[in-house]
């Protein structure tokens, strides 16, 4: 049981510049076990994209907070998102990542539940006997209190008292239009999704995909790898967006990229990679401002980072991938991931985004590992309680203004907050945005 205050974690003094987040908060359990109550079981959550029950019977299973979940299509093409816990005796019922499935059995004592989540047999019921008043009650899966889709992209809730989904996404909206309009029929998931976990807290890995600091210091030897291969001259057909762009190209004012901040936590961080070749992309950059204008097309070449507060991030800049973070316990963190892609791309354009892929992500990638072992580093730095404030808050003070800028305009967008960025700034202020929804959700349950 954490018996602290919020102002014992977070030190949040815009008057002053000072933002500094405690070391508590990512290792003291009863902070973790409110997470799990105030961030996760009770507020929006994503949990998987559409077309991963494409069709009619098919199935996902997921978590919010430690309750799994069910995401299935039922008979008549309908969606629908239940707790995959048997009425019965709570035992999880469908067990597998995905499939397809008419009738869910659970494995305990067989009550079984068809593809909308209703309980279709309780074994043996007449020899049960039940009284009258137990078929009173219902047997079916209990669906989520809140469940909504956004452009193919899913999310529920636990808990029946949050805003409406739209509300919640807010302006971020519009960096996942970036992502659906890509291709004229959407986007997909390319097959071989990975799960890994680190030791670490899950807000580490929150934090990273917004990092633009990290990224010359913890990835050196992708870096150096890439550099060989253009050096040497080896003849490898696919070419890398960081080779051709030097990494953090600036445009004729200096701007490299920057960060948007919005409300209920939010952010993205962003570069300028022009449209290039180098990205899988390129083969539609006609057609893609053909049909979103030119400006919406640069758009979606430029590197981007994303989190959807507080489970969803999508990293577009080589390749792009899909993440999904699940918290099980203060300093362990489970990643689902997936390569997503735009439906319909042709064969050579999927070979490269695969080849980027494989090159930056997964364990098995030159980026990933280097990432997870950061986080564990600093799990056990965060062990120490001498000097508890990080001091991680703060580049891009004086840069951070409100609203938005030219570049957020081009794609109609209004941010909460924006930094301008250099190739070197390195904005760690989008960071802010996490803790302020983090104490606002938490403001409940700890002390001022
Ligand atoms: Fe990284």
């Amino acid at each position: 049981m954490f018996t602290g205050r919020l102002s014992d974690l977070i030190d949040d003094r815009p008057d002053e510049g000072i933002f500094r987040v405690s070391r508590a908060i990512f290792d003291d359990p009863g902070v973790f076990d409110l997470e799990m109550r105030r961030i996760f079981e009770s507020g929006w959550v994503f949990l998987g994209i559409a077309d991963q029950a494409r069709d009619p019977h098919d199935f996902f299973t997921t978590d919010i907070g430690r309750v799994p979940v069910l995401v299935s299509r039922d008979g008549s093409g309908a969606l629908g998102a239940f707790v995959n816990s048997c009425p019965h005796r709570g035992s999880r019922v469908a067990q597998t990542l995905a499939g397809n499935a008419r009738l869910h059995v659970c494995p305990y004592h067989s009550w079984s539940f068809d593809s909308a989540g209703r309980n279709k047999s309780v074994k043996l019921k007449r020899a049960g006997c039940y009284a009258e008043s137990f078929d009173a009650q219902s047997h079916d899966l209990p669906a989520l209190p809140a469940f909504g889709e956004y452009r193919g992209f899913l999310f529920g809730s636990l808990d029946a008292d949050v805003p409406p989904l739209e509300t919640h996404l807010g302006e971020a909206a519009k960096l996942l239009d970036l992502v659906a309009d890509q291709g004229p029929d959407g986007f997909e998931l390319v097959p071989g999704a990975v799960t890994f976990t680190f030791q670490a807290n899950w807000k580490l890995q929150l934090e990273n995909c917004s990092d633009a600091y990290h990224f010359t210091s913890t990835h050196p030897s992708y870096i150096r790898i890439l550099e060989q291969r253009q050096t040497a001259n080896t003849g490898v057909a696919v070419k890398s967006v960081w080779e051709s762009s030097d990494y953090w190209r600036e445009d004729a004012q200096g701007v490299a990229g920057g960060s948007f901040s919005f409300p209920h936590g939010h952010v993205l961080n962003w570069g300028i990679f022009g449209v290039t070749e180098a990205l899988p992309l390129f083969e539609q950059a006609e057609a893609l401002a053909e049909r979103h204008g030119a400006a919406k097309r640069d758009w979606m070449f430029n590197m981007r980072n994303l989190s959807i507060f507080p489970n969803l991030q999508i990293a577009e800049n080589a390749s792009s991938q899909l993440r999904v973070i699940r918290p099980l316990a203060p300093d362990l963190t489970e990643m689902r991931t997936w390569c997503i892609a735009p439906k319909g791309e042709s064969a050579q354009a999927r070979r490269q985004r695969i080849r980027q892929y494989e090159d930056f992500f997964n364990p098995s990638g030159m980026a990933t590992p280097d990432d997870t072992v950061s986080y564990e580093n600093c799990q056990r730095g965060f062990a120490s309680r001498v000097e508890p404030w990080l001091q991680g808050y703060s580049r891009g003070t004086t840069a951070s203004k409100a609203g938005g800028n030219p570049f957020s305009d081009l794609i109609d967008m209004k941010p909460a907050r924006s930094v301008l960025a250099d190739a070197q700034l390195g904005d760690e202020t989008l960071f802010q945005s996490y803790y302020r929804e983090w104490a606002r959700r938490m403001a409940g349950v700890i002390g001022q």
